[in-house]
């Protein structure tokens, strides 16, 4: 396993889509491994592979329940929205309100290539649709609401 390297805001990559995994091979299982070595040595919740410079829809998540590792991502439903406060390996330093499902549901394929469906709620709801708005090149700062980078933070 290896860190990589993560891509920060301006970076033209972190704006492209990102195509689908065809074969789960041995290069996306390293890149697995890679991302979540990456993930927590910088105590980031989520991490896509295009903030690694990867442009595969591949998510990696971990909100303190265990890792999450999703290919080929997909949201098959939302429920509620719920305004909280967010922030992205990939624009450090900075904290920004963010209206998100409060439940959303996604089905992906696991490091296996089996099918599996995600059920998230709250915090892991929110990592869910931050990550795979990363495979769209999509920032949490394109839907901010409000930058709260130097508002006191009360969640964490
Ligand atoms: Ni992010």
């Amino acid at each position: 396993m290896a860190t990589r390297r993560i891509l920060t805001d301006g970076d033209e990559i972190l704006r492209k889509i990102s195509r689908p995994v065809n074969e789960i091979d041995k290069r996306t299982k390293t890149l697995l491994d890679d991302m979540a070595e990456t993930m927590y040595k910088n105590e980031g919740v989520g991490l896509a592979a295009p903030q690694v410079g990867v442009l595969r829809r591949i998510v990696v998540i971990d909100i303190g329940e265990g890792l999450l590792e999703l290919i080929n991502p997909e949201i098959v439903q939302t429920e509620g929205s719920k305004i909280d406060v967010e922030g992205c390996l990939s624009i450090p330093g900075k904290r920004g309100t963010v209206e998100r499902p409060t439940k959303v549901v996604v089905n992906a394929l696991n490091r296996k290539g089996k099918a599996i469906q995600v059920t998230g709620e709250r915090l892991l709801a929110v990592a869910l649709c931050h990550e795979l708005d990363h495979l769209d090149g999509i920032l949490y700062t394109d839907k901010m609401i409000e930058d709260v980078t130097d508002k006191e933070d009360k969640n964490q």
